[in-house]
C-alpha cells in the first residue's frame, strides 16, 4: 500500500530515494516524503499529492546525505496532508522512521509517550515508533529499535535513521514486506524489489520478526531475541517496465495489449496435450493431498474475488468439487468447518492482499490444504501457502486490474482441468479444453484489433452519471467486473448484477439515462439474458451488448453491440472481460481521469 525506500552508502541519497519513490507510487499515492542525514543533522521534506511535488519541494531545497529513507503513503490513519506524511521524527528531530501497516495499539502508546513528555506532530499511528525510539535510544539505533518494536501490537515494514549514526539504516518487519538490496559499498531497503530494479537484482527478503542493519561497510540480521541469522541472498531477474510505456499513452492500455502474451504466459508448459491434462509443478508437492479434496473454498478480494465467482463455475464444471467463494474480508466470520479434505484457494496479483493473508491464517488454523494463485513472486501469500502456481503475467502498473484477472481465469481453468482429470473428467473433455485455450491469445489479438469502434461507443456512453451491468452465470462476475473497472477509473457509478436479479430490484432504477450493459453468450443463458434486455428496452434504457460474434438477434434487441469472437462457455469470460477494460479505459480517459494511478486506491492493499 505505502512504499518505503531506504539507502546507505558512497553516492548522494536523494535522487536514489526519489527515483524508487518514482517506482513504489503506484502502491499508494496521497503524500510522499524523505528524511535524509548529513553532518549529525536530520533534513526532512514532505508534500501532500505525488512523487513529483515532492521533488518540485526538494529541489527548492536541496538535501546533502549519503543516507536516508523515504516513503509513500496511502492514508489510514489520519487525512493526506504534510504533517501525516512519512517520515516521522522524535521530539529532537534526530530519529526519522518510515512505517508501512497499521499500529493497532498506538492510542495506548501515545497517551503514554504524551505522558512523558513526548510532543506529536501528527494524526498518524506511525509517529509512536519515532518517539518509542527516542525513548529507547542510548547511542545505539539497532538496541532502540529492538526495544522499541516489542511494544508494538498490529503490522508493521519500519526503515529508521538517525542523524548521528554514520550511514545507518535499521529496519524491521513483522506483516509487512520490507527486503534488502545489496549493492557494491551500498545496501538498500525496500518494501518491494521494484524499487531497487536499476540499483541492484540481489535481495535478502526479511520474514516476520527479523531485522537488519545497514551500513555502506556491510550489514547484519537478527530475529527480535536479539540472534544472528544467516540469510541467502535472492537474484530477483525483473524487467524495467517502469521505465516503459512502450508507447502507449498509460500503462493500463499497455497492459490491457498484453493480454495475449500474458495470458499464453499462464499456460505455456503447462499443457499435456496428448493426455488432456494440464500439468502444474507448484501442485506436485501436494497433489496425493488433492486427488482426494472434496471441498474448495476460494478467497480473495476485489477483481480477484471476480476471478474467483468465475472460478466456482470452472471448478464444479470440470471437477466433483464443492466450491464456495468468499470476500477474504468476510472469511473469519463465517463458521466453515474444515478438514484435511478442504482446500483452500487464495487468489491475489500482489500476493500481499491483508484481507486475503487474514483469511489465509484462519483457514491454517482450522487445518485446511491452503493453495495459492499469485503473480508477485516470493511475496507473502506466495509464502505461507502450502503449495501454488504463478501467473507469470509479467509486472502490472496500471492500479486496476487487467491482464492479471484474465491469467488468473486461465490459471484456474487449468487448476481444475489437473483436479477434474482425477475425478472422471474424460480425456475428450480434457482436450477440447486444451484446444480452446490454446486458441485464446489469438482471439484476444482480434477483440484488440477492434479498438477504435470501442473507442467510438465508450465516448458515446461517457455523459451518463449511471451504469448497470449485467450477466448470468459466467458472465454474472464478468459484468461485475466490468462495473467495478468502469467505477474504479472513472469514477462514475456502476452496478454489476446477475441478470434474473434485475426485476428484483435494480430495474426501478432504469430510464432513459440509465443506460445498461449486457454480457451475453451463446450459452444456455441465451434466451434469458435476451429477455432481460426486452425488459430494459420496454422502460426506455439504452442497452449495450457485449456479445459472442454473429447473433442477429442480438444486433436487433439492443442500442450497440461489440462482438468477441466464441470460444467454450468456460473460457467466455477471458473475451468478455477485454472489450469492457477498453470501454471503461476509454470513458475514463474521455473525462481526463488519472487512469493509472485512480483517486483514493493502492495498488497493494496491505491493511484490514
Ligand atoms: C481492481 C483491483 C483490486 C484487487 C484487490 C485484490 O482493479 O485490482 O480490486 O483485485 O485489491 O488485490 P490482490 O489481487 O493483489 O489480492
Amino acid at each position: 500500500m505505502c512504499g518505503i525506500i531506504g539507502y546507505c552508502g558512497d553516492k548522494a541519497a536523494r535522487p536514489i530515494l526519489l527515483d524508487g519513490l518514482k517506482r513504489l507510487e503506484y502502491r499508494g499515492y496521497d503524500s510522499a516524503g524523505l528524511a535524509v542525514a548529513d553532518q549529525g543533522k536530520l533534513a526532512v521534506v514532505r508534500a501532500v499529492g505525488k512523487v513529483s511535488d515532492l521533488e518540485k519541494k526538494g529541489i527548492a531545497r536541496p538535501l546533502p546525505g549519503h543516507f536516508g529513507i523515504a516513503h509513500t503513503r496511502w492514508a489510514t490513519h489520519g487525512r493526506p496532508s504534510e504533517e501525516n506524511a512519512h517520515p516521522h521524527c522524535d521530539c529532537r528531530m534526530e530519529i526519522a522512521i518510515v512505517h508501512n501497516g497499521i499500529i493497532e495499539n498506538y492510542l495506548d502508546l501515545k497517551e503514554e509517550l504524551l505522558a512523558k513528555g513526548h510532543a506529536f506532530r501528527s494524526e498518524t499511528d506511525s509517529e509512536v515508533i519515532a518517539h518509542l525510539i527516542e525513548e529507547s535510544y542510548d547511542g545505539d539505533l539497532e538496541k532502540a529499535m529492538l526495544r522499541a518494536v516489542q511494544r508494538l501490537e498490529g503490522t508493521f515494514g519500519i526503515a529508521a535513521i538517525h542523524a548521528g549514526s554514520d550511514r545507518q539504516v535499521v529496519i524491521v518487519r513483522r506483516g509487512s514486506p520490507i527486503i534488502i538490496g545489496i549493492g557494491n559499498n551500498e545496501f538498500f531497503a525496500a518494501s518491494d524489489a521494484g524499487a531497487l530494479l536499476p540499483y541492484t537484482q540481489k535481495v535478502i527478503s526479511l520474514n516476520d520478526d527479523e531485522m537488519a542493519v545497514l551500513h555502506p561497510a556491510g550489514y547484519h540480521i537478527k530475529n527480535l531475541n536479539n540472534e544472528f541469522l544467516q540469510k541467502e541472498i535472492e537474484i530477483r531477474e525483473t524487467r524495467d517496465d517502469l521505465a516503459d510505456k512502450k508507447g502507449y499513452e498509460h500503462f493500463m492500455l499497455k497492459e490491457i495489449f498484453e493480454q495475449p502474451e500474458a495470458i499464453e504466459n499462464a499456460f505455456r508448459g503447462r499443457l499435456i496435450e496428448n493426455e488432456g491434462v494440464s500439468k502444474l509443478g507448484g501442485l506436485e508437492p501436494v497433489l496425493e493431498r488433492l486427488k482426494n479434496v472434496k471441498k474448495l473454498v476460494i478467497v480473495s478480494c476485489g477483481t480477484s474475488y471476480y476471478a474467483g465467482l468465475c472460478g466456482r463455475y470452472i471448478f464444479e464444471s470440470l471437477s466433483e468439487l464443492h466450491v464456495e467463494v468468499d470476500v477474504a474480508s468476510e472469511f473469519r466470520y463465517r463458521k466453515l468447518k474444515m478438514d484435511a479434505n478442504t482446500a483452500v484457494l487464495a487468489l491475489s496479483q500482489s500476493g500481499e492482499t491483508a484481507d486475503t493473508i487474514a483469511a489465509i491464517r484462519e483457514a491454517k488454523r482450522k487445518g485446511a490444504l491452503i493453495l495459492g494463485v499469485v503473480n508477485v513472486v516470493g511475496s507473502a501469500i506466495a509464502q505461507i501457502t502450502d503449495a501454488g502456481v504463478y501467473n507469470h503475467a509479467g509486472p502490472e502498473y496500471g492500479v486496476a486490474s487487467t491482464k492479471i484477472y484474465t491469467s488468473q481465469l486461465v490459471v484456474l481453468t487449468l487448476m481444475a482441468l489437473l483436479i477434474g482429470r482425477y475425478q472422471g473428467l474424460s480425456f475428450t473433455e480434457g482436450s477440447a479444453l486444451i484446444q480452446a485455450i490454446k486458441k485464446l491469445p489469438r482471439q484476444v489479438k482480434k477483440i484488440l484489433t477492434d479498438i477504435e469502434h470501442i473507442k467510438k461507443i465508450a465516448q458515446e456512453y461517457a455523459q451518463y452519471k449511471d451504469f448497470l451491468f449485467i450477466g448470468r452465470q459466467l458472465n454474472y462476475p464478468t459484468a461485475m467486473e466490468g462495473a467495478l473497472k468502469l467505477k474504479e477509473i472513472s469514477y462514475i457509478h456502476a452496478e454489476g448484477y446477475p441478470a434474473g436479479e434485475m426485476k428484483h430490484g435494480p430495474i426501478s432504477l432504469i430510464d432513459e439515462n440509465f443506460p445498461t450493459v449486457a454480457v451475453v453468450s451463446q450459452d444456455s443463458t441465451f434466451d434469458k439474458m435476451l429477455s432481460n434486455i426486452q425488459e430494459i428496452k420496454a422502460r426506455n434504457g439504452r442497452v449495450l451488448a457485449v456479445a459472442s460474434e454473429g447473433s442477429s438477434r442480438i444486433a436487433d434487441a439492443c442500442d450497440d453491440v461489440i462482438w468477441v469472437p466464441e470460444t467454450l462457455p468456460l473460457l467466455q469470460p477471458v473475451l468478455n472481460i477485454v472489450p469492457l477494460q477498453l470501454f471503461a479505459y476509454f470513458i475514463a480517459r474521455s473525462k481526463g481521469c488519472d487512469i493509472d494511478k485512480p483517486r483514493n486506491l493502492a495498488k497493494a492493499v496491505t491493511v484490514e
